[in-house]
Parts: structure tokens; sequence; C-alpha cells
């Protein structure tokens, strides 16, 4: 059953067509790995599905809400429930620096979701858990390396209970010695059957916790399918070109 549809959409920053009709049909549960070269529009996609920006033309459908592009002041409540519906991670975290850990997965429990402090609190321990991070609920941001940081924004977004998460590059800022503990929660969330739309140029990570790939060039996805399809019979000559370089790069194996 699809849980998230994508038509036709279009987005361009002044001349710059980025996105030219994409349509993609995402299934509840899919763990959907995005991968492309730079500037292809990947996080251009990933930031249009819960409007961050506003794309010209198309239409997102999740669960029962439609938005129709342009977004317009009609469909307000619509806009509103697209986005309560996605949770993003972005690659720079994004928390409140004078907040704890504990404090951060709060915030948006009690200013959006209007729960409780004793609420919020409780569901808030309980993701910080998830990501392995109990013990640090004190902690403030400067005082966590860049993984912890990026564990306790992961909290953040599972304490929302998002249909949809979203995460664009999430292991990007880290240093190479953190990725692997913050790749190690992505894969116990992926496994608790939540539905994830994931861009990331760790190949052996997106080959392996992906049930889809999908490979952006052109505004356009140009190739969808098993990963073990897309990574070894590309049919796009781009896709081919790509991966080729990307062997070269010798990326070391993500162990599971
Ligand atoms: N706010 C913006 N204003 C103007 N142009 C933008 C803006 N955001 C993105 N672009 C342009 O849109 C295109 C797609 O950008 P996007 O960030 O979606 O690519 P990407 O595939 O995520 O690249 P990367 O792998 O480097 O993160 C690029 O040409 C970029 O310069
Ligand atoms: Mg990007």
């Amino acid at each position: 059953m699809a849980i998230l549809e994508i038509k036709n959409l279009h987005k361009k920053f002044k001349e710059n067509i980025v996105l030219n009709g994409v349509d993609l049909s995402v299934n509840k549960g899919d763990i959907i790995g995005i991968v492309g070269p730079s500037g292809t529009g990947k996080s251009t996609l990933l930031r249009s599905i819960n409007l961050l920006e506003r794309p010209e033309e198309g239409e997102i459908t999740i669960g029962e809400t439609t938005v129709h592009l342009p977004l317009t002041r009609k469909e307000k409540k619509e806009a509103f429930e697209l986005r309560k519906h996605t949770g993003m991670v972005f690659q720079k975290f994004g928390l409140f620096e004078h907040k704890t850990a504990l404090e951060n997965v709060m915030e948006g429990l009690i200013t959006v979701q209007k729960k409780s402090k004793e609420e919020a609190r409780e569901i808030a321990l309980k993701e910080l858990e998830n990501v392995g991070l109990l013990d640090h609920q004190n902690h403030y941001p400067r005082h966590m390396s860049g993984g912890q940081q990026q564990r306790v924004a992961i909290a953040r977004t599972l304490a929302m209970k998002p249909e949809i998460i979203l995460l664009d590059e999430p292991t990007s800022a880290l240093d190479p010695e953190l990725v692997t503990e913050v790749l190690n929660i992505i894969k116990n969330i992926a496994e608790q059957g939540y539905t994830m739309i994931l861009v990331s140029h760790e190949m052996n990570f997106v080959r392996k916790i992906s049930n889809r790939v999908i490979f952006l060039d052109g505004g356009k996805i140009i190739e969808d399918g098993a990963p073990s399809e897309v990574f070894e019979y590309p049919k796009s000559e781009r896709a081919k070109e790509f991966f080729a370089k990307m062997n070269l790069l010798k990326e070391p194996d993500f162990i599971i």
C-alpha cells in the first residue's frame, strides 16, 4: 500500500530546472535509498516532500492528505498535515545548543504536539534509549561527539512519530570513526518497521539497508529498483559511469 505518492513534481531555482517531473510511489515499510551525482536534486526532492522547498507543479499525497502545487493558502491545513507526517534528519543535526539532549527531544513534543511535560519526557527518554543515549540525557550538544549529536537528532525525529523519515546525508558531517555508530542506529530504526527515504553516498550501506534504490539525474528518476539490480545492472550510462567512479574510490565496507 502506498504511503507516499509523488506525481509530476517540478522544482526550479530561477532558470535551473532541478526536478523535472518526478513520480514516486513509496510503500509502508519501504527503505528507499536515493543516490546520484552532486547537484542532481536529491536534497531538493527530500526537502520538497515536507515542503521545505516549494515546488511549482505536481502533487504530494501522504496517507489521506494531498497537497497540490504550487502551494496556496487554501491548502494550509493540508500542508501542515503533510509536515506532521514527515520527520527530517539533516546533515548538520540542528540541535538547540542551549538545551540538553533530553530537552532537545522534548521540544517538538511540547511546542508542536502540545503534550504535557511529563508525557513529553517519557517519550523522549524512550527514544533516547532507542538510540543508546539514555545516559547522555543531561548533556548539552557541545559536550557530545558529532555522532552522539546526530543520534539525539534522530531520537528527536522519532519522538514525533512521523509516518515517513527523511534523512539527508546523515553521516557526511561526521568524522570517519563516528560514521559507523550512526549507521548502526539507522539500521536499527529501519528494522523497527519505519518508512524511510535516505540520501547517502555511503553506497555499501544504502545497498545493505534499502529495499529499493533510486538514481536521480537530469531532474528525473532514471533508475528505480532493488539495490542488486540498480548497483549491478544499471540501465543508464549515467548511473554506470557514476558507480564505476564510486568503485574506484574503494569505500571501506560497512560491516553489519
Ligand atoms: N536554495 C537554493 N537556491 C538556488 N539554487 C539551489 C538552492 N538549493 C539547491 N539549488 C540548486 O539546485 C540543484 C540541486 O541541488 P540539491 O542540493 O538538491 O542537489 P543534491 O543532489 O542534494 O547535491 P549534493 O549531493 O551535493 O548534496 C543544484 O544545482 C543547486 O545548486
Ligand atoms: Mg544534497
